[in-house]
């Protein structure tokens, strides 16, 4: 199979890349520089990129690689930092200059008789995010690519299929980003582009297959669009030897649970174990106001419940999860600082009594985790559910949780998804919910003052959950859910709509 590999040192796009590469359907791999030797690349690969990173190269503690890679003959396209190791390691010369620096979207002129920039007019935009760049080229290597500040934009030494950009092409905001990085894939290192999701599928169930032979593996359901993926993939590689746990910790939408439970337990056949932990669950969460420290008690909680069911059920050595990469990204990877602990990540605890746990969906983005549930023959119903948190409601309960708030946000999230679900705007948003907040305001009804809750309603459209816009609903919709939320809700005095993109806010509340 023909397979890229990028070799990660440090950047924050390194997942984006990979992406970028499947979206072409050529299968590619990320790899930190210091876990691969140079000499099992050229067997397994058919191309390599060298992604950004924070250092300069001359930094003592900055990523440095094998020079050899660069005499392997393999095609390789060296991103920002990338290009500048390139350059660095070919022995040309890389300079910091104040004034040299560009951060956001610049114009760039390419030559479009270069491979890797072919069809792309002379003049486009990039996306820039550097101080230092290539200031003497490496012998055999010329310019391809200015910018007004940047003299070296892009290099290459064509007869060696080396080419590096200064810019970032795996970012959308580089206009023809997309067709330079088809350019590589198919003119430079010459792939096919016939991988497809059936076949990460039929490799993963093979992986899993062999790596869990005998093992008896225990997966965290929630219902939700990520985990019953995993646990779908994982029950075509293992069969019988996976129970699906399905912790019910009373933060569920309205019906959930009996959903979740029809679906797995009829449709699919899994084994499945219901636990209803709510009062458990909301017994510590009715301590804490913090948003952190919520998500750290239903993490751990979760661990909890699963290791007692463990115990029942004798020793389970692995544990599934439906971690997905924007999860890992947000709840900080390596340097990158934490937004938000998710509770499937950040919010572990150190002792876990399994001797692994396996996330066969870290690597994916949304879309990506979609498309492999279809794959997997997962009827379009669940596959495009709106995802739901871990943590469920008690992340858009605001402050503390109690069970009376939970069954209130439950009335007025289903009538908020109702009211679009008669709109037949139920694609519109990828997601939308309702937020209970903690602060309650005068209302008036009949001719009584009311002191009830504000609740917020929330729709986002976004593609990756990275980046994500308030949904333009109609007003009349919003009218209906208003009017009906204060109308059949208890202790509900006003409505509000929420009008922030991430970023700056994010999708949840907390
Ligand atoms: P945020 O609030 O981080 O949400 O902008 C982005 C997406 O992630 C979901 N989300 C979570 N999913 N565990 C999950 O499984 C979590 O702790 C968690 N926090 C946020 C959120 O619903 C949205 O789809």
């Amino acid at each position: 199979m023909e397979k890229i590999l990028v070799l990660d040192f440090g950047g924050q796009y390194d997942q984006l890349i990979a992406r970028r590469v499947r979206e072409h359907h050529v299968f590619a791999e990320v790899l930190p520089y210091d876990k691969i030797a140079v000499d099992e690349i050229a067997s397994q690969y058919c191309g390599v990129i060298f992604t950004g990173g924070p250092n300069s190269v001359y930094d003592p503690a900055s990523p440095h690689y094998d020079p050899k890679i660069l005499t392997l003959g393999l095609p390789i396209l060296g991103i920002c930092y990338g290009d500048q190791l390139m350059a660095y390691m070919a022995g040309g010369e890389i300079r910091s200059a104040e004034n040299s620096s560009e951060f956001g979207k610049i114009e760039v002129t390419v030559n479009a008789s270069s491979p890797l920039f072919a069809g792309l007019p002379e003049k486009s935009v990039c996306w820039m995010s550097h101080n230092d760049f290539v200031a003497e080229l490496p012998k055999g290597f010329s310019t391809i690519a200015t910018t007004e500040k940047c003299p070296c934009a892009a290099m290459s030494d064509e007869g060696r299929r080396l080419f590096g950009v200064q810019f970032h092409p795996e970012v959308t905001h580089t206009e023809y980003g997309k067709q330079m990085l088809a350019n590589f894939l198919f003119r430079i290192c010459g792939c096919k582009g016939d991988w497809n999701m059936e076949d990460f599928v039929a490799q993963s169930v093979e992986k899993y297959r062999r790596e869990l032979a005998g093992k008896r593996v225990l997966c965290a359901l929630s219902g939700g669009v990520d985990s019953s993926v995993a646990a779908v993939l994982l029950h075509r590689a293992i069969g019988d030897n996976l129970t699906c746990v399905f912790v019910d910790h009373g933060l569920l939408r309205k019906n959930e649970g009996d959903m979740v439970e029809e679906i797995f337990r009829r449709q699919f056949n899994m084994k499945l174990i219901r636990v209803n932990a709510e009062e458990r669950f909301l017994s510590r969460l009715s301590q804490t106001s913090d948003p952190e420290t919520k998500r750290k008690i239903i993490g751990e909680e979760f661990i909890r419940v699963f290791e007692d069911v463990g115990k029942e059920l004798g020793k389970m050595d692995i544990l599934v999860q439906g971690t997905i990469y924007p999860d890992v990204i947000e709840s900080g990877k390596g340097d990158a600082s934490t937004i938000k602990s998710h509770h499937n990540v950040g919010g572990l605890p150190d002792v876990i009594d399994f001797e692994r746990i396996v996330e066969p969906l870290r690597d994916l983005f949304k879309d990506e985790v979609r498309a492999t549930g279809l794959a997997l023959g997962i009827p379009k119903e669940l596959v495009f559910r709106q995802p739901f948190p871990g943590p469920g409601l008690a992340i858009r309960i605001i402050g503390k949780v109690t069970k009376d708030k939970a069954d209130t946000l439950r009335e007025v999230d289903a009538i908020f998804r109702e009211e679009l679900a008669n709109a037949g705007l139920e694609q519109l948003p990828a997601q939308y919910f309702a937020v209970l907040t903690d602060t309650r305001s005068v209302g008036v009804m009949g001719d009584a003052r009311t002191y009830g809750y504000t609740v917020a309603l929330r729709a986002v459209t976004t593609d990756d959950f990275m980046t994500a816009d308030w949904a333009r609903i109609p007003y009349p919709v919003l009218e209906r859910a208003s009017n009906r939320i204060t109308n059949e809700v208890r202790n509900i005095s006003r409505v509000t709509y929420d009008i922030t993109s991430k970023p700056p806010a994010t999708v949840e509340w907390e």
